[in-house]
């Protein structure tokens, strides 16, 4: 099969070869998935995972990638819950071999039926960004209506996640970014935007959850107005800073399929809306995925 692998760590995205590949097989409890599109996450290069694997030993050449929407074409050995022929998308495991391929082999439990009207790129689309707002959001940062979000980075993959699933949840949705994002935030359903490189982050006052995409010194001045019994949520890595009266979470995001399967119904009566920005074929992956202007929106490569 056709498949995308990186070897040099060094060399980061432009390290990317598109090569040919032995067909995955399926271990006890997997699937093999012919992918049909493919979700990668622009700092993929910086992950541990993407190199060693869980006893931290060199996996390379390693294929990158790991969200997918695809048709399941074999069953390993006890593998329940899903059939040869269904349509399904997913979050494929850290320290395997992803989804930049025409097939893989990954854990059943990873992945959720795919409604037949939604299409394979958007279904590729969603499960980091979406399944990462979620858990943020509901599981670890106890959403209520009515309570005030500060969502960073609003206008890229998870944040505009978080916006509309925090907004259809009841909350007020204060979006974060770049000049140029404020009117793609508010498209996505902010009540208000802050340019972080204009306006005052403190203008904003209290906030019961700050939703981080960011981290750094953004966080830092973020923790300060989180009102008290609020929360912190961080995607990018251990907490810098803490709310004075509140918690602080860290985490990464894991496969779900209930939760795979409440975010695709959104999707399918218009609750949610994507954020596609390139969609190019496999053979053009890596030109796609190392782009010269700025993305607007999650590139997604179309195997098939
Ligand atoms: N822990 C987890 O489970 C998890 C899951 C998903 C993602 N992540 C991480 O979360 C981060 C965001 O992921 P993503 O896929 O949403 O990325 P993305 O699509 O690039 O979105 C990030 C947005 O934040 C903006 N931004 C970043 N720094 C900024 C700054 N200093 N000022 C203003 N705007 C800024 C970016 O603008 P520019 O493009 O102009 O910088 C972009 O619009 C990445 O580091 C990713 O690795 C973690």
């Amino acid at each position: 099969m056709k498949a995308i692998v990186v070897t040099d760590r060094a060399a980061g995205l432009a390290g990317m070869t598109l090569t040919d590949r032995a067909e995955p097989t399926a271990a006890i409890n997997d699937v093999i998935v012919e992918i049909h599109a493919s979700g990668f996450v622009p700092t993929e290069m910086g992950w541990p995972s993407t190199w060693t694997d869980r006893r931290d030993i060199d996996r390379t050449p390693s294929v990158p990638g790991h969200e997918l929407a695809g048709v399941v074409s074999a069953l390993g050995y006890g593998t329940t819950g899903l059939s040869i022929g269904q349509r399904v998308f997913g979050l494929a495991d850290w320290h395997r071999d992803g989804t930049l391929a025409e097939s893989i082999a990954m854990e059943a439990r990873n992945l959720a039926p795919l409604p037949g009207d939604v299409a394979f790129t958007v279904g590729a689309s969603l499960p980091i960004s979406g399944l990462t707002a979620w858990q943020g959001l509901f599981q670890l940062g106890r959403l209520e209506a009515g309570q005030t979000v500060l969502a960073h980075g609003a206008a890229g993959a998870v944040g505009t996640m978080v916006t509309q699933l925090a907004r259809e949840a009841g909350a007020y949705v204060i979006g974060t970014g770049r000049a140029a994002d404020r009117q793609k935030a508010l498209d996505f359903g902010a009540h208000d935007f802050v340019d972080l490189d204009h306006d005052r982050l403190e203008h904003v006052g209290g906030v019961d959850l700050v939703f981080d995409v960011i981290g750094g010194d953004i966080q830092k001045r973020s923790a300060a107005l989180i009102r008290p019994g609020g929360t912190l949520v961080s995607i990018v890595g251990p907490v810098e800073a803490r709310p004075a009266d509140g918690r602080a979470i860290d985490f990464v995001v894991e496969a779900d399929r209930a939760q795979l399967t409440e975010i695709v119904q959104r999707v399918r009566d218009g609750r949610l809306r994507p954020n596609i920005g390139t969609v190019a074929p496999l053979d053009d992956a890596i030109a796609a995925l190392n782009p010269t202007a700025r993305r607007t929106g999650k590139t997604i490569i179309k195997v098939r």
